[in-house]
């Protein structure tokens, strides 16, 4: 497969990328094409480091690297993704989108602030063409684990959609990274759900002085 990753030169994305770029084409894409092309270096460097094979991996801005892939990853903060996908409609057409988006503030604690729609992932869906198909995965798998190619990762990783074979492909891709367990979370609908998890476990850290904190569902 061809995987677009906005916002891949950030936390999560570069993790994503270090774990997909074995199997599939990756493009870290950015608002700047020499920070793309950095983050992809800096990810082909530390496989070719530790020994492991790269399929291949590009940066690019955010216009071209989604042009021509069969999934685009949304991995940017919320306060920036309402104008970003307004800008890069154009550039879609029948991708899988994966929606990592997490509406969120802090106060005393972390809040989720959902859209009106009731979650990122239906907003997202809103904005995008009706061709493209949203699927909403990974909001609770902590970015420092899943860039840590050392780490044996266990976590469970809900994925909500309306569309079943794009579902089926992200959970495909989710059992393609080793010790992460794909549950099919149901429609799209349901994304609100998982999505305010994420500031949940964040505060959850805090109070008990913990870190990295996922969801696994025994
Ligand atoms: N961090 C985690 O553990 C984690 C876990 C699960 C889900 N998430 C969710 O995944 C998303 C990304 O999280 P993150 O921690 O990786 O974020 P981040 O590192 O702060 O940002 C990721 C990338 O997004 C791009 N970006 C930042 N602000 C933007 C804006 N206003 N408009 C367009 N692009 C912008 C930047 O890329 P360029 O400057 O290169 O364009 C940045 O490198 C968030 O929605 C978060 O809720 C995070």
């Amino acid at each position: 497969m061809k995987i677009a990753i906005l916002g891949g030169t950030g936390s999560i994305g570069k993790g994503l990328a270090l774990r997909w770029s074995g199997k599939h084409e990756v493009v870290v894409c950015s608002r700047e094409l020499d920070k793309a092309m950095k983050t992809a270096d800096e990810c082909y460097t530390l496989l070719s480091d530790k020994g492991r094979f790269c399929t291949g991996i590009s940066g690019s801005m955010n216009e071209m690297g989604i042009k021509y892939v069969d999934v685009v990853v949304l991995s940017v903060p919320y306060q920036g993704i309402v104008p970003l996908l307004k800008n890069l409609t154009p550039y879609f057409n029948d991708q899988i989108v994966i929606s990592l988006v997490v509406p969120m503030k802090k106060n005393r604690w972390f809040e989720y602030t959902p859209p009106k729609q009731g979650s990122a992932a239906l907003e997202i869906q809103d904005i995008l063409p009706k061709s493209v198909k949203v699927v909403s995965a990974y909001h609770n798998v902590p970015a420092r684990k899943l860039a840590n190619l050392d780490i044996a990762l266990d976590y469970d990783v809900v994925v909500c959609g309306d569309n079943d074979d794009a579902k089926r492909a992200v959970i495909e891709l989710t059992r393609e990274i080793s010790n992460l367990r794909p549950l099919d979370g149901g429609r799209l609908a349901s994304s609100y759900m998982i999505e305010s998890l994420t500031p949940f476990l964040i505060n959850l850290a805090i109070r008990n002085c913990l870190s990295d904190l996922g969801v696994k569902f025994v």
